[in-house]
């Protein structure tokens, strides 16, 4: 993992590979941002005329590297852009730092050290923002790749040090928000890792194992249901969507307990390690992406990982419902009717609808303990994909003002969402001939009809919402800003923001 430091060295007397400084796009050009100052004097204070003389703008995530001149320990000075300068008096949003930083070390994989002397005009939060982009553009996939020396292979290995300059290691604030920062960014790296790994390395018992080990070392109590616990216990949707894979189901309970807490908070994570469609098998294609489908499991995880990490005040229950969905002889037919943990009976009409059936026992389960909220995470519709895109993830609630909360908390921490209905009469086309309810229903308003199935399981008169990250949860185009390619690490930053504003007691 990539090391953070605060440090007060001079920006032109830090030893380090790289110093990464700011320009923001002005109305006559580019402008060379506040804590670059002794940059810009180390070029006679001409660092703006040679960006534009090469072409710079300051346009967000524009990158350009220099010669750093005489008097500049660094031997290389990078520029990364940070879009349109503020306005008088304002100062540069936390995202657009974040951003920036995370343009600026992954320009910089391969190198030892880097030291940011971007903007820190808000103090604590922009050194967050800063160390946040900065260590989560630092990520890279390398596992399964020879070399990771960034000499041969495809793999460079990640910025190994970044150096914060101008944050100030002896401040309280700045402290405390630099180590909120590593906490969190190692935790949606480590999700990202979980996401990326191939799914013959990650099977739910492979997922209950990581989960079980990360536990013991953060003081998170786990419980794993293997096939035999769960059959005892009567989880018909989690079975019957791990009934045609060679590798069985499992449903993992992480509990993180403070003995200051007043709130209990319940993530549920869809953990499907490969949704191949099952009988109803997905077309030819693209389907390598499909390991993803675990991104709500990874989310949770890491979430109460962070949770844990951070001392947060809190009681965060984390349920991990992880299984394979496989075609096979022993799989789940379309036509079958599956007797759900509630007790409802759900006929299967698409084995591919999958994750709304193993939810649907943890949301029943998770409900028995009566937490103050539910939040549910999953990749779960493609629909959700074509109504809001590849970088924006669906907010649905039996609650209008905890799923506007949750869409302003995402804004807060620089996740895109946004709060979808969830119509009541889209309920009938889901009416089954045979069962209680059938696993799928109207084409249209597909999304939103996933969601109405995962309100049925959920506990009488608890605060529920369900986060649709199958957009934003894997980015199969180019890297951007602080996003790799590959798994992302959706919608963690906005949980751990969820169970820290839950412990605060400034949410309902
Ligand atoms: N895992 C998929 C949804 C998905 C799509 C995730 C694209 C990430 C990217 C889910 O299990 C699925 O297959 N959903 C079906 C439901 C349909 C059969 C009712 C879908 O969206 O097509
Ligand atoms: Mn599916
Ligand atoms: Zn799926």
């Amino acid at each position: 993992m990539t090391a953070l430091t605060l440090s007060t060295a001079g920006a032109a007397t830090l030893r380090a590979d790289a110093l990464v400084v700011g320009v923001a796009k002005g109305a006559k050009g580019p402008v060379v941002a506040p804590g670059a100052e002794a940059v810009d004097k180390a070029f006679d204070g001409k660092l703006a005329t040679v960006l534009e003389t090469l072409g710079a703008s300051g346009a967000e995530g524009e990158v350009t590297k220099l010669p750093a001149p005489s008097g500049i320990k660094a031997p290389v000075v990078l520029a990364v852009g940070l879009g349109s300068a503020p306005e008088k008096d304002e100062t540069f949003s936390a995202e657009a730092l974040r951003r920036a930083a995370g343009a600026a070390s992954r320009a910089l994989a391969g190198s030892k050290k880097a030291a940011f002397a971007l903007p820190l005009l808000d103090g604590a939060a922009d050194v967050a923002a800063v160390a946040e982009g900065a260590l989560l553009g630092a990520y890279a996939f390398t596992a399964y790749q020879e070399s990771k020396n960034g000499k041969e292979g495809n793999g460079k290995a990640p910025l190994a040090e970044v150096a914060l300059l101008g944050a100030k290691p002896r401040d309280k604030e700045h402290k405390a928000a630099a180590e909120r920062a590593l906490a969190v960014a190692e935790e949606v790296n480590r999700a990202r890792d979980l996401i990326n790994t191939p799914p013959n390395d990650l099977d739910p018992a492979a997922f209950a194992a990581i989960a079980t080990e990360a536990g013991k070392q953060h003081g998170i109590k786990v419980q794993v249901l293997d096939e035999k616990a769960l059959a005892k216990g009567g989880y018909g949707g989690i079975l019957g969507v791990g009934a045609g894979s060679a590798a069985p189901p499992r449903l993992v309970k992480l509990s993180y307990t403070s003995s200051r807490a007043k709130k209990h908070l319940a993530l549920v994570g869809k953990g499907i390690t490969y949704d191949s469609g099952g009988i109803s098998l997905k077309p030819a294609g693209h389907n390598e992406t499909m390991k993803c489908d675990m991104s709500g499991a990874a989310a949770v995880f890491a979430a109460v990982v962070a949770a844990a990490r951070l001392g947060l005040e809190v009681n965060v229950t984390g349920w991990l419902a992880l299984a394979e969905n496989m075609p096979s002889g022993s799989a789940t037919r379309p036509g079958d009717v599956l007797r759900m943990y509630s007790g409802k009976t759900v006929e299967v009409l698409n084995t591919d609808a999958e994750g709304r059936l193993v939810l649907a026992d943890a949301l029943t389960r998770a409900s028995e303990e009566k937490p103050d909220a539910i939040v549910d995470v999953a990749t779960l519709t493609g629909a959700m994909v074509l109504a809001l895109g590849n970088r924006t993830f669906g907010i649905m609630a039996n609650d209008d003002a905890f799923r506007t909360s949750l869409h302003e908390i995402a804004e807060e921490v620089g996740e895109q969402s946004w709060p979808m209905p969830l119509p009541a009469e889209l309920r009938k086309g889901m009416d089954s001939s045979t069962a209680d309810i059938a696993n799928m229903g109207e084409r249209m308003g597909g999304g939103l009809v996933a969601g109405l199935f995962l309100k049925e399981f959920v506990g009488e008169g608890i605060t529920w919402a369900h986060l649709d990250i199958a957009g934003p949860a894997f980015n199969e185009s180019g890297p951007y800003g602080y996003t790799p390619k590959g798994g992302t690490g959706s919608a963690i930053r906005t949980l751990v923001r969820l169970a820290e504003r839950t412990a605060s007691g400034d949410l309902g």
